[in-house]
C-alpha cells in the first residue's frame, strides 16, 4: 500500500478553504462525515415555530449536502437559497434533489468574504458554520452579510458547538459559545428569541454539544 506523503496534513494547511471542503465531499460519503443527521429536527422546529409562511425565502449558509433542504421542501417552503464554499457540496446536493429543484437559487462562496445582496431572506439558517470562523475580520464579514441580507424582522437561526464541543472539526480549530458569547458577537441588532443545547449523535457513535441560538433583527 502507499504511503501517505510525510508531508500530507502541512500540504493541507496551504490549501485554500474552498479545495480543503470540495476535498472532504469528495472523498467521504454522505453519512461518513460527523456532522451527518437524517433530519435536522430542531432547526425544522424552530423555522416552523418562527417562521410559519411557506412562501418565505430561506437561506442555508453552509448548507453542503444536508438534508434539510428535502425536509423544508416537503413542508412546503419552496422559495430556498443554498450557499456553501464548497461546489463540490452543492453540486451533489442538487444532483440528489434531481428534478425537485427545491432550489430557488445556489451561491457558492465563502460567507466571510463575499458580499450578498440586500433585504432578501425572511430566515437564514446557519449549522455548524459560524464556529468555523476563528478570526475576528471573517465574523465581521458573517455579520455583515446577514445583517444586509435579511428582511426587516427577519429571523436568524445559528447552530455552533457549545461550551462542551469539540475543539476542532474535520482537523480544522473551531469556537465553541454559549449563548451569551453568540449574543455579544452578534451585537444590538439582534434580539433573541431563543436557544437550546443539542447533543448530537455522529454516524461514529460519539456526542457532540451544539448551541442552537434564534435570533429577530431589530
Ligand atoms: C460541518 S459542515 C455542516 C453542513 C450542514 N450545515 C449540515 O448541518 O449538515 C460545514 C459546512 O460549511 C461549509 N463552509 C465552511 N466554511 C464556510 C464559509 N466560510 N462559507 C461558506 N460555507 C462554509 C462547508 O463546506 C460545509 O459544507
Amino acid at each position: 500500500m502507499d504511503k501517505e506523503p510525510a508531508n500530507q496534513s502541512r500540504l493541507r494547511v496551504f490549501m485554500s478553504k474552498s479545495n480543503f471542503w470540495n476535498d472532504v465531499y469528495r472523498s467521504k460519503r454522505i453519512n461518513n462525515v460527523s456532522w451527518y443527521a437524517d433530519r435536522l429536527n430542531t432547526s425544522l422546529e424552530i423555522i416552523k415555530t418562527n417562521c410559519s409562511k411557506k412562501e418565505s425565502s430561506i437561506i442555508d449558509i453552509g448548507a453542503g449536502r444536508s438534508n434539510l433542504v428535502d425536509d423544508l421542501h416537503d413542508i412546503g417552503y419552496k422559495n430556498l437559497t443554498l450557499l456553501d464554499i464548497s461546489e463540490e457540496a452543492l453540486k451533489q446536493t442538487l444532483e440528489r434533489l434531481g428534478k425537485l429543484r427545491v432550489s430557488k437559487e445556489t451561491i457558492i462562496g465563502d460567507i466571510s468574504k463575499i458580499t450578498i445582496e440586500e433585504n432578501l431572506y425572511d430566515l437564514w439558517h446557519d449549522r455548524a458554520v459560524f464556529h468555523f470562523l476563528t478570526e475576528k475580520s471573517q465574523r465581521k464579514v458573517y455579520i455583515q452579510n446577514l445583517k444586509r441580507s435579511l428582511k426587516k424582522n427577519g429571523i436568524a437561526i445559528i447552530a455552533t458547538f457549545g461550551p462542551d464541543g469539540p475543539d476542532k472539526c474535520s482537523g480544522l480549530n473551531t469556537i465553541k459559545y454559549d449563548k451569551t458569547k453568540l449574543m455579544a458577537e452578534l451585537g444590538e441588532d439582534f434580539q433573541i428569541l431563543g436557544s437550546k443545547i443539542e447533543y448530537h449523535q455522529t454516524p461514529f457513535d460519539t456526542s457532540q454539544q451544539f448551541l442552537y441560538c434564534w435570533f429577530k433583527i431589530k
